[in-house]
């Protein structure tokens, strides 16, 4: 049994963040030893409980916040090199920058190199849960999966799937790319905290063979999650539109070869209809929104308003590279200002508690990890971070001075960055 006593965030069913000046977070081993939260609330509600019987040791964190562990929906950790490199838009920046990176990958050694930096960089943002493309190379989910399995995350990732418009080095073999995923599948999800998820890099570099390929491996794996990027620019719905006539839009292409399903996460979902809006509704499948690459690569915004009208499930992501921060405060701001923005088009103000909800325990319930991670309410494991209010001398003057529970989570969405992360502590 741990005890830590700080103040306490966490998120109540219906995403009202629930808040403790003095709070008490117990945690206690399952029987495969990860640490799962026996108790949070208040320390004056909480302490004569645990107290009772015999004195525990408890770690007290005076003037700091544990909250959730961050979710990142959507990512690419072999793109850590990519960040900030300038394009037109999202083909000539895959063409110019990603696809020559990408194709160091079938380095072992590299991508050994990288995984290690990136697990590196989620811990030091907060982030303890991340859903992350690899590169076509079965050696690159390897790499990634071993030393995520040696820190016991809770990660998931797969091997990309790409058999055609894709240069030499990272363009895959149709029937081989699909018994690597099989193999991959086999041998990661489920061990440890790991998962797998399929993942069709996107339609157009895709032939139908390996989509269908691709479908039937997530009906016989049904609890395996799907990955894939849809309707992020307009050249790409353009050409994805000419390689696939016939179908009704562009997530139909997914939808007609059973890629539509739950735990199907689609990034970037900007270009949608209603009609795309119902799909994902019914299947269950849900988008992953990376307002800070649909700004750097000029992609368009994620409708907030329609996907709320609609019905679908949403959570946010950094989508690195072609997203600019693994701040999960940063993707938080960002998505601030595209969904406020109202005088030109339709927007919405999302709430603090709102834009936290979607980077913790709303983003795990998009991905089906509901009561798993990305809270701290009894049962789930004890990913959590620890926030210093008072890292910088800015975030201390703004936070001592807020008013309420709204004004204290504001101020660390716009002024915090990885210093507001003290540590992280991985269940
Ligand atoms: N569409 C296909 N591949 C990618 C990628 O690597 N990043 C983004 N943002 N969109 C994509
Ligand atoms: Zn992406």
């Amino acid at each position: 049994m741990h005890l830590y006593r700080s103040a306490l965030l966490r998120f109540a069913d219906d995403g009202t963040a629930l808040y403790e000046e003095d709070g008490l977070l117990a945690t206690a081993p399952d029987d495969r030893g990860v640490q799962r939260v026996h108790a949070a609330g208040a320390w004056r509600a909480l302490a004569p409980l645990y107290f009772s019987q015999a004195s525990q040791p408890v770690t007290h964190w005076p003037g700091r916040i544990i909250a959730p562990g961050f979710v990142d929906m959507h990512v690419h950790y072999p793109q850590l090199d990519v960040i900030g490199s300038p394009a037109e838009g999202l083909l000539p920046w895959l063409e110019n920058y990603t696809f020559p990176h990408e194709s160091r990958f079938a380095d072992a050694g590299y991508a050994a190199g990288v995984a290690g930096f990136f697990l590196d960089e989620l811990q030091r943002n907060g982030v303890t849960t991340a859903l992350t493309f690899a590169t076509s190379h079965p050696g690159s989910v390897d790499a990634l999966m071993a030393q995520a399995h040696a820190r016991r995350l809770r990660l998931i990732a797969g091997k990309v799937l790409q058999d055609r418009h894709s240069p030499d080095g990272v363009r895959d073999a149709t029937e081989q790319s699909l018994i690597d995923t099989e193999a991959l599948i086999q041998r990661w999800h489920g061990k440890g905290r790991l998962g797998y998820a399929i993942t069709p890099r996107f339609a157009p570099t895709s032939t139908p063979q390996q989509l269908s390929g691709a479908g039937a491996l997530a009906a016989r794996y049904p609890d395996v999650w799907v990955q894939s990027h849809v309707a992020e620019n307009q050249q790409e719905i353009c050409w994805a539109r000419e390689l696939f006539p016939g179908t009704r839009s562009y997530l139909d292409v997914y939808a007609r070869v059973g890629l539509l399903r739950e735990r199907a996460v689609y990034a970037h979902c900007i270009h949608f209809d209603d009609e795309d809006r119902a799909a994902m509704r019914e299947s269950g499948a849900v988008a992953a929104v990376c307002p800070t690459s649909n700004l750097f690569l000029g992609s368009g915004q994620f409708d907030f308003a329609g996907a709320d009208r609609m019905g679908f499930g949403y959570g946010l992501a950094s989508d690195v590279g072609g997203g600019t921060s693994f701040s999960p405060f940063h993707t938080m701001l960002a998505a601030y200002y595209v969904g406020r923005e109202g005088q030109t088009k339709t927007g919405l103000s999302l709430a603090p508690q709102r834009l936290w909800w979607l980077h913790t325990a709303g983003a795990a319930r998009a991905l089906g990890l509901d009561g798993v991670v990305g809270n701290l309410e009894p049962g789930c494991e004890a990913d959590f971070v620890v926030l210093n209010p008072a890292a910088t001398p800015l975030l201390a003057r703004r936070t001592a001075g807020a008013a309420h529970l709204d004004e204290l989570l504001f101020a660390m969405i716009v002024l915090g960055d990885d210093r507001l992360i003290e540590r992280t502590v991985i269940a």
